[in-house]
């Protein structure tokens, strides 16, 4: 907010305040419904322009307003306790004036409105028209009271209560209609200044979660590293076989632990917003031969086809944070072997854009897997969300990878997105924008003239390969057929002879 906003604000507030009688003359109609709806404008207004002035002041503000509006002496703002008690919260007399020490207020009247929830308005706490409530009013040697509830979403969280002496006139029906409206606006002023006070809090202690969990997951790394690494040392040494397996039970215990703690620390950054992203020069090539080399042993062991087909046009001496790219990559492809029995799963990757000295390259990491049910598409990029999570008692795997992946990408300039369909695979794309290594120029069209106009026959078991071959030998001209297996290839091939 800026300074002249605010002195603004107070300026405006005290014309109100001086004048509230004045226009609120003006905008009193007699007809009850147009009055209300007058007054809650005002009121409305008046809120507006008070959003720029600490809490405290709006309170005193409406409660001074709302004295003077009713020409009362007092109006005392009373507000429920944890216990449920009311506490007197704003005490104002004429002219805007904090009343000093405890203030007496009938406690009656308070104790009926909230009770019954209704507004309770005494005209003449000597006229008997409520006998014992008149009477406690009267002891207080006051003439006429009103009390309204303040409602927050039908929860009663106080009252609002005017009062003047005997020497003053009884409060009219008018007076009545305009406290009320009065009154429901006090309720939505305090709801807000909950709301807002609820909002600081929420952020100030999600802020400081995440920074607990980065400072902890950077603990817990430290003595980790050593637990991995003694181990790896421990598996150099002459085991038994039974020896052997429970060491291989800490590594494998060890490494998942750390893979969940590194997701955890990478979460906490990210919300923290404490992630840096380096730039270095780097080989694309290099990137992708770290993920199949890491991957490809669980994706042989599974029966698994690893294909990364790299299209042609892609310039591969980029410069950005490769070790995060190779963190998504590698997410993405983990998953895909995970949720794949049997086919394949191919890393393929393209080059949407290129100028002189960026390009923009698309990566899509496409199985032959379970699928992911549609309703689950958008979900999975949430924090610990899984389709199924027996999987994760399976395979390992808290739900972090994907979120984790789909910030880094965003983080980078990049975007993220999931295709699936279920029973028959799953592919997850990212694009990412990224500069190319100075003096890398366009690659050169490899000149493989040779080849222009013969007719191929790709074979191979997997149909990304497949596609991937078909497409570079067009690429030089051939034309070109596909088969599976042997026997669909000697079948191409006695076809092609007899034409
Ligand atoms: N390639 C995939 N095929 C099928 N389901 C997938 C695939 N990738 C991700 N999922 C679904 O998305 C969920 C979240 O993935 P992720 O965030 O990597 O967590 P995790 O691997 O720890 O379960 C997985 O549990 C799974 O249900
Ligand atoms: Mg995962």
């Amino acid at each position: 907010m800026s300074e002249d906003h605010a002195v603004n604000s107070v300026a405006t507030i005290e014309l109100l305040r001086r004048d509230s009688q004045k226009i609120l003359k003006g905008v009193l109609t007699g007809d009850p419904e147009k009055d209300r709806r007058n007054v809650s404008t005002l009121l409305a207004t008046i809120n507006a322009v008070s959003s720029n002035l600490d809490d405290a002041e709006i309170t005193k503000n409406l409660v001074d307003m709302i004295v003077s509006l009713t020409e009362a002496d007092r109006g005392i703002l009373l507000l429920r306790d944890a216990e449920g008690d009311l506490e007197v919260t704003v005490a104002r007399g004429l002219g805007g004036v904090d009343l000093e020490g405890e203030v007496t207020y009938s406690r009656s009247v308070a104790a009926k409105v909230t009770s019954s929830g209704r507004s309770v308005c005494i005209v003449d706490s000597l006229s008997g028209e409520y006998p014992r409530l008149g009477e406690s009013v009267h002891e207080l040697q006051l003439r006429t009271v009103m009390c309204a509830p303040l409602l927050m979403s039908d929860n009663l969280i106080g009252v609002m209560y005017v009062d003047s002496r005997l020497a003053r006139e009884g409060f009219t029906g008018a007076d009545l209609t305009v406290f009320e409206a009065l009154c429901k606006q006090v309720a939505i002023s305090l709801t807000n200044i909950r709301l807002k006070r609820a909002s600081v809090r929420a952020e100030a202690s999600s802020e400081a979660k995440s920074l607990f969990l980065a400072n902890m997951s950077h603990e817990l790394r430290t003595p980790m590293n050593a637990v991995v690494g003694v181990t790896a040392l421990l598996l150099d040494e002459d085991l038994t076989p039974q020896q052997r397996e429970l060491v291989e039970i800490i590594r494998s215990s060890a490494d998942s632990l750390m893979a969940l703690v590194s997701d955890i620390l990478d979460v906490s950054k990210i919300e923290a917003g404490h992630l840096d992203m380096v730039s270095v020069d780097f080989d694309l090539r290099d990137v992708l031969e770290d993920v199949t080399d890491q991957l490809s042993l669980r994706a042989l062991e599974k029966g698994l086809e690893l294909v990364c087909p790299v299209e042609l046009d892609v310039p591969v001496l980029l410069r950005g944070d490769a070790g995060r790219l190779r963190q998504v990559i590698s997410n993405l492809v983990e998953n895909a072997v995970k949720f794949t029995s049997q086919g394949e799963v191919s890393i393929w990757v393209s080059c949407d854009e290129r100028d002189e000295d960026r390009a923009t390259l698309r990566f899509a990491v496409t199985d032959t897997g379970i699928g992911i049910p549609d309703d689950h598409l958008e979900t999975i990029f949430c924090t610990f969300s899984q389709v199924d999570p027996s999987h994760s008692r399976r395979h390992g795997g808290a739900g972090l990878g994907l979120p984790i992946a789909k910030h880094l990408v965003e983080l980078m300039g990049g975007e993220m997105g999931a295709n699936s369909v279920l029973g028959k695979g799953s592919s997850f794309w990212f694009t990412l924008p990224l500069l190319t290594q100075p003096g890398c120029a366009l690659p050169v069209e490899p000149a493989l003239t040779k080849l222009e106009g013969k007719s191929a026959l790709v074979v191979d078991a997997s149909v990304m390969n497949r596609v991937w071959l078909s497409t570079l030998m067009e690429s030089w001209g051939c034309g070109c057929e596909e088969a599976e297996d042997p026997e669909q290839a000697m079948a191409r091939l006695r076809r092609a002879a007899t034409r």
